[in-house]
């Protein structure tokens, strides 16, 4: 516990690692509410699959440490991926993971290690719209209200208890891309406040 956190008899702010694969705006929106001194957790450690992901740039001209772990170096062989993942989740005392647009699957045995203290958003109002093109999906269904959901991950695939959803309308004429950008705003503001609730103790996995 730092000087400044005794003194104000705070807890300490936990260590955040945010896993990526490309753009990482989800990721910038936890960086900025993070800047914030009274906000409950630090982002310490931002890592991509992928070494073309932008978010990586991002988070580096934030000041914020770096990791590539490249899931095609390890072929076929996901436990090695995600033994790789864990040491430098170790070597960065890391606390809670949030992944953010990090599009790899995770096996049982990286999901239960991080049981509780492992995050995912998923731009759809789960249970609706598991898996790749939401909106898409959404659109073509007809539905009237879509959204945004950030929950902790279990081993099946956007399963998990809920932390928090936030809706947005389905706008007559809307494309794939429009709704998406509806939906990220909301994602923006989501994911920092179920952060927020993770990492001060106040909801846990069910
Ligand atoms: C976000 O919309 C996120 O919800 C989605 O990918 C996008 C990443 O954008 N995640 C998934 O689809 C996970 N299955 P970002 O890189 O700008 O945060």
């Amino acid at each position: 516990m730092n000087a400044q956190a005794i003194l104000a008899g705070n807890h300490p702010r936990k260590r955040v690692a945010i896993l990526i694969s490309g753009r990482g705006s989800n990721m910038a929106a936890l960086i900025e509410a993070a800047k914030d001194e009274s906000y409950p957790a630090d982002i310490v450690l931002v890592m991509s699959n992928r070494p073309d992901a932008a978010g990586l740039l991002t988070a580096s001209a934030a000041g914020i440490a770096t990791v590539l772990i490249d899931h095609m170096v390890f072929g076929r062989d996901r436990g090695a991926f995600e033994r790789a993942i864990q040491a430098a989740l170790e070597a960065h005392r890391i606390e809670i993971v949030c992944l953010a647009g990090f599009m790899r699957l995770l096996t049982p045995w990286f999901v239960n290690r991080w049981s509780g203290r492992l995050l995912n958003i998923h731009p759809a109002l789960l249970p609706a719209f598991k898996g790749l093109h939401t909106h898409e999906r959404a659109l073509a269904a007809g539905v009237k209200t879509h959204g945004a959901t950030v929950h902790f991950v279990a081993p099946e695939m956007d399963s998990g208890s809920t932390i928090i959803q936030a809706q947005v309308p389905v706008m007559p004429g809307d494309l794939p891309e429009t709704l998406a950008a509806r939906v990220l705003e909301v994602e923006h503001k989501i994911y920092p406040q179920a952060l927020r609730l993770v990492a001060e103790g106040r909801v846990g996995a069910a």
